[in-house]
């Protein structure tokens, strides 16, 4: 595990659009104090009440950013899909989701906040043409007044044994650090971590009919689903929010139990999210596969958050 970073108060931090606490997980680890939360799915909102014992505050786009408490930091891994109309910037005029990157906006406009991490799928780089990425930099360092770095990193890099590639977004407020501020990425771990280290033997109930295999599996042949054993020493694929749905044919299925073939068991989930555990989950199995389908890797997100404070601490005017 990283090393917690020394400081005299926990710093404090906001955590919107938080589906699980994934990304909460990561801070509280660095020793911050979350001191406010949004999350409007009811599914999520359980799980993250079961885990965390709070209640997540609802739709991001009712809540006055008055009505948000100070902080230190800003952590948003704002929904993917959405962010079709951000190159048009209509969120300032307009409340829709596809502009949820204009409620990050006001909340920062208002409270100047020092530190900043936003993470979504990497296609955010290509999409219009590399227009929506260009927006969201240039209202970030030149509306706000953030010196900003991006990066697509590669959750596999760093602990899990799951290809997870997402673009970061990090930001500092320029009045409060050193022009010269610099960030640098985590460098990637030179030991990989494999899911044949974590496959269950028999876990119950995640059994694929053999109807289900004929029918969609392996009827067609434009899917790759990627089968694995206890002999695989790979990563698996991403794990999406809609796995279980698997007549998509593109996700990682175990040979394994009565059927010959099953989805991947929560335990499983948990440990190529870098999840804990002990981490409950007070949900069906649909919900369960969504909810760790749009969370994060906890441990590259943990070397991420690392990097911010470091940084923050070692450019921070005056110091
Ligand atoms: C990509 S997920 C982020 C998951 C989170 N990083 C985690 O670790 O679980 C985006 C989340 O934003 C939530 N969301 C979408 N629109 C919202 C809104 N208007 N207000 C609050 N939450 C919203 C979704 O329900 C979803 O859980």
């Amino acid at each position: 595990m990283t090393a917690q970073v020394t400081r005299k108060k926990p710093y404090r931090f906001i955590d919107l659009f938080a589906g699980i606490g994934g990304i909460r997980i990561a801070c509280e680890r660095n020793g911050g104090e979350c001191v406010f939360t949004s999350e409007w799915d009811k599914y999520a909102q359980k799980t993250y009440q079961e885990n965390f014992g709070e209640h997540p505050k609802g739709d991001i786009t009712n809540i006055d950013e008055k009505d948000i408490p100070a902080h230190d930091f800003l952590n948003a891994g704002f929904p993917c899909q959405p962010f079709s109309t951000i190159g048009k910037r209509e969120g300032f005029k307009h409340k829709t989701q596809g502009t949820l990157f204009f409620d990050v906006v006001r909340i920062l406009k208002y409270h100047k906040t020092k530190m900043i991490l936003l993470e979504n799928v990497p296609g955010l780089v290509s999409h219009d043409n590399g227009n929506t990425i260009a927006v969201i930099e240039d209202v970030l360092e030149n509306e706000l007044g953030y010196k900003v770095f991006h990066q697509v990193v590669n959750a596999a890099d760093y602990g899990v044994p799951q290809e997870r590639k997402r673009i970061y977004i990090v930001g500092f407020f320029k009045d409060e650090y050193d022009d010269d501020l610099q960030f640098e990425w985590p460098e990637p771990e030179s030991k990989h971590k494999y899911i044949n280290e974590f496959l269950e033997e028999h876990p119950s109930g995640y059994g694929i009919s053999k109807h289900l295999q004929n029918s969609y599996l392996f009827k067609k042949n434009d899917g790759r689903p990627q089968l694995i054993d206890k002999s695989s020493k790979i990563k698996v694929k991403t794990l999406v929010a809609t796995y279980h749905k698997i007549q998509r044919l593109t996700g990682t299925f175990v040979k394994d139990g009565e059927t010959g073939l099953r989805l991947l068991s929560e335990n499983e989930c948990k440990a190529i999210m870098g999840f804990p555990k002990s981490f409950k989950v007070p949900v069906s199995r649909t919900q369960m596969y969504r909810q760790f389908g749009n969370s994060v890797a906890i441990p590259v997100v943990e070397k991420i958050i690392f990097q911010i404070l470091k940084t923050a601490t070692k450019y921070k005017k005056g110091s």
